[in-house]
């Protein structure tokens, strides 16, 4: 479809995002080089321009690049090993104390969720975008990973991601159908 034009950076049409969306794809093999320290500035910044409610930012990254630290990562992933391969990993945390100061328990409970995921999403995609892989990893004890970093109390790991110059090209996973997920209010 051709753009309407409405949305411009620097006089330059936006491209459709749909293609790239559809690209991305959750990399869990990488191979061993460092990521240039640019990159890693523009993964975390794009991270930064995520919405979150009443702009509180409620995030904290941990930006790991000891394999020691990685490797308790990995172990605390469930033994997720792929992890520790990872040249760089970033821990996401929720900061609990600056989305409950504006919002209470709903900030806390949900919205600093909501927040951090979709900082998450826009670190992946900044990352596709520049060839890099990652992957976003939830399952792991949330203990542990704090132990691991020695993170304040008020800090809550809530994604892990390692990532990379991919090593691998998996295929799409497969979509649920759009009429299955849509209800249309006429
Ligand atoms: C909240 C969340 C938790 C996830 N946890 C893991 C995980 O622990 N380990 C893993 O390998 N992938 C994990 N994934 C990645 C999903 O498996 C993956 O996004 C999904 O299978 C779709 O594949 P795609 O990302 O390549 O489109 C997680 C994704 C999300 C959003």
């Amino acid at each position: 479809m051709e753009s309407l034009g409405s949305n411009l950076i620097d006089e330059q049409p936006i491209p459709d995002l749909l293609p790239y969306l559809r690209g991305r794809r959750s990399i869990r093999k990488f191979k061993p080089m460092p990521l240039p320290q640019e990159i890693i500035d523009k993964i975390v910044e794009a991270g930064t321009w995520a919405p979150s409610a009443g702009n509180v930012q409620p995030w904290y990254l941990y930006l790991v690049l000891n394999l020691e630290v990685k490797k308790k990562l990995a172990q605390a992933a469930l033994e997720q090993h792929f992890v520790a391969r990872a040249p760089l990993v970033i821990v996401v945390c929720a900061d609990s104390s600056r989305a409950r100061s504006s919002y209470g328990m709903r900030g806390e409970t949900l919205y600093s969720i909501q927040d951090t995921a979709s900082l998450v999403q826009n670190m992946l995609l900044e990352a596709f975008s520049l060839g890099i892989g990652g992957c976003w990893v939830g399952a792991f004890r949330e203990e542990e990973v704090k132990e691991a970093l020695d993170m304040p109390h008020h800090l809550r790991p809530v994604a892990i991601l390692p990532f990379g110059y991919p090593d691998e090209k998996p295929g799409p996973r497969p979509r649920r159908e759009i009429r299955e997920i849509v209800k249309v209010v006429a």
